[in-house]
């Protein structure tokens, strides 16, 4: 078999064998196909696309390019979910503790921010003191002892993604349905919980910009789930504006904090209480949506998740007391106020853009070597809906950086105004099972 073959086949949109796709997974994989070849074919996915077998097989020799994880000695269901990447998403340090609250079992494996998208792992450790790296068995322990853990993706899980990840950021191959859906499929099943939960975002700040394709894209991934006989569900959400108000790592645990509190913003409450309940669905903890919006919800108003949440901080050697005293979190040098020079209502806040910004600051990587300023970052004062008045507070930056005017300038135009009222949509959209 020759790789050149396999790429004029895909070119000449023909469909790709089981044979051929696990050539081109193990050869990639062992360094064998090189990168200018595997690019090629990536973008010869991304204009012919793959049929439901091809995206099977691709998935499937992604799955078994390295390790995969049981989590076989953790008692009882476990839960997972996976966002397909936005812009001031914190979900995963809301829904976590909530779900764990509810006594469900959460085994989580997460990334890093890449681009103007954020990462689980970079805002926990902004927490002083806290590890994601843990050996599997204290990993276990802890999900068996306290309900939670999330910590990083070994190198051994997936290795085909993590080159070919790597190779599609810089190749402009990352926006196609079969490479988005086995890359994060392949993850998911390789970290072997029982269940779940994708988030796929669409709007400005997500892969998918409308929500046609999103929902092409949930649905390629349900079945993927389903055929490998886990319970795998999708929630379409919109990513039009940032989730909630802060945006950057530690700013992002303070509202996660404050949301476990009773104190979050309308939308990441909506999204973390409907989300949390169909995962307790899909635990088998509840019947309906109804039922589990319910027990989410005292949770929150018992503080029961927000312990949940300090326990985990301290089992992976964080200190616990940041999470009842936000306060205590470092500061930025810097912090300037943004306000409108116009009157009218908030149409758009592009959340590209926002991140973008965000990383500009010091809140994200361009490329995968920079380090990051854990404490940059952007708190939206108005949200879409929002009335402004001229000279009115749009948000507010935070940096270490000295002279960030002209992203200061940027942010103000990311702000889209208009003269009418604008109505606000929900969070989720649809429910894709
Ligand atoms: N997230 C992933 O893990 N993979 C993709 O291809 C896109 C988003």
């Amino acid at each position: 078999m020759r790789m050149v073959d396999i790429i004029i086949k895909k070119r000449s949109g023909l469909e790709l064998t089981k044979e051929e796709i696990d050539f081109v997974i193990k050869g990639f994989t062992s360094s064998e196909i090189p990168d200018y070849q595997m690019s090629s074919l990536a973008m010869a996915i991304v204009f012919n696309g793959m049929n439901k077998k091809e995206i099977g097989y691709l998935t499937n020799a992604m799955l078994y390019s390295g390790d995969t994880i049981s989590l076989k000695g953790i008692e009882g269901i476990k839960v997972d979910k996976h966002s397909t990447g936005g812009v001031g998403d914190k979900a995963s340090l809301v829904l976590g503790p909530l779900v764990a609250s509810c006594g469900v079992k959460l085994a989580k494996m997460s990334g890093r921010g890449l681009g103007h998208t954020g990462g689980t792992l970079d805002k926990l450790e902004s927490i002083p003191g806290l590890t994601i790296s843990i050996e599997k068995e204290d990993f276990i322990k802890q999900v068996n002892d306290i309900g939670i853990a999330i910590v990083g993706q070994t190198g051994t899980l997936v290795p085909a993604d993590k080159k070919l990840y790597a190779l599609r950021d810089v190749t402009g191959t990352v926006e196609s349905i079969p490479l988005i859906s086995s890359s994060i499929m392949s993850k998911k099943l390789a970290s072997g919980s029982d269940t779940i939960l994708l988030d796929v975002k669409f709007g400005s700040g997500a892969f998918m910009k409308n929500i046609d394709d999103a929902r092409v894209l949930a649905r390629t991934m349900v079945d993927i789930g389903d055929e490998l006989k886990r319970d795998t569900r999708a929630i379409l959400t919109d990513m039009n504006e940032p989730l909630g108000l802060a945006i950057g790592n530690s700013l992002e645990v303070i509202e996660a904090i404050n949301t476990l509190n009773g104190n979050g913003p309308k939308d990441l409450v909506e999204l973390c209480t409907k989300a949390g309940a169909i995962m307790l669905m899909q635990a088998k903890k509840v019947e309906t949506l109804e039922e589990g919006m319910k027990l989410i919800t005292s949770k929150i108003e018992s503080k029961e998740a927000l312990d949940k949440l300090a326990q985990m901080v301290k089992a992976q050697g964080g200190d616990e007391s940041y999470i009842y005293d936000p306060s205590k979190f470092e500061k930025a040098k810097y912090e300037y106020v943004v306000r409108s020079s116009k009157e009218g209502y908030v149409k758009e806040i592009n959340a590209l853009e926002i991140g973008e910004s965000a990383m500009r600051l010091g809140a994200g990587r361009a490329t995968k070597e920079d380090t990051i300023d854990l404490s940059a970052g952007i708190i939206l004062n108005k949200k879409v809906g929002s009335h402004v008045e001229v000279n009115e507070e749009l948000c507010r930056v935070f940096t270490n950086k000295e002279d960030v005017s002209s992203v200061l300038e940027d942010i103000k135009e990311s702000f889209k105004l208009s003269e009418e009222k604008v109505d606000v949509g929900p969070i989720i959209y649809e429910i894709i099972q």
